[in-house]
Order: structure tokens, then C-alpha cells, then sequence
């Protein structure tokens, strides 16, 4: 785990969070511990990315389109 965001605990939203910048965005406020609601067009792929991170990082991830 990384600290130097400071968001640990709190819930960040990426919107784009199946792109090319919101994938690293979302894994990086995940490793500062934040929990992350990501959204993207495509519900499967934005649902299926959620739960990976989650289960990566250990942090709390929602998804929606
Ligand atoms: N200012 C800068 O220096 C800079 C640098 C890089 C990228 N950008 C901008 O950042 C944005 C993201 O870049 P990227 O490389 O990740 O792009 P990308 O095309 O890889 O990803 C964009 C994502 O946004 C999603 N999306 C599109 N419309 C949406 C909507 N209405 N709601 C939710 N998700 C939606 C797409 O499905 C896609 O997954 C782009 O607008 C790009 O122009 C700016």
C-alpha cells in the first residue's frame, strides 16, 4: 500500500475508468487504500474491472454505467 494521496477510506469516483487513464487512476487511488466507484459505458466490462480491483487492493468497489 502507498500513502501519499491521503485517501484512505474515502471514496473516490473515476468517471473513463475502463480507459487508458482511468485503469491507472483507479489502481493507483486503490493502492492508497480508497475505495473507488468506477464508471464506464460498458456495464459487464465496468462491473467485471470493479470486482478485480477489489480483490486486488483489498478496498471496497462499486460500478456503474
Ligand atoms: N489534459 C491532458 O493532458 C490529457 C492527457 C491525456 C488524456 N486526456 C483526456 O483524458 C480523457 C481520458 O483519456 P484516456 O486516454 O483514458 O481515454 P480512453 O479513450 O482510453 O478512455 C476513455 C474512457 O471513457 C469512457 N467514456 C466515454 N464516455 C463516457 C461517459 N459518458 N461516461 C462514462 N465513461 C465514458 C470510454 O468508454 C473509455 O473507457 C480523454 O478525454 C483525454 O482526452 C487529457
Amino acid at each position: 500500500m502507498s500513502n501519499w494521496l491521503k485517501l484512505e477510506g474515502d471514496v473516490c469516483a473515476v468517471t473513463g475508468a475502463l480507459g487508458g487513464m482511468g485503469v491507472e487512476i483507479c489502481r493507483e487511488f486503490a493502492r492508497n487504500g480508497a475505495n473507488v466507484v468506477l464508471l464506464d459505458l460498458d456495464e459487464e466490462k465496468v462491473k467485471a474491472a470493479a470486482a478485480d480491483l477489489a480483490a486486488e487492493f483489498g478496498i471496497h468497489a462499486e460500478a456503474t454505467r
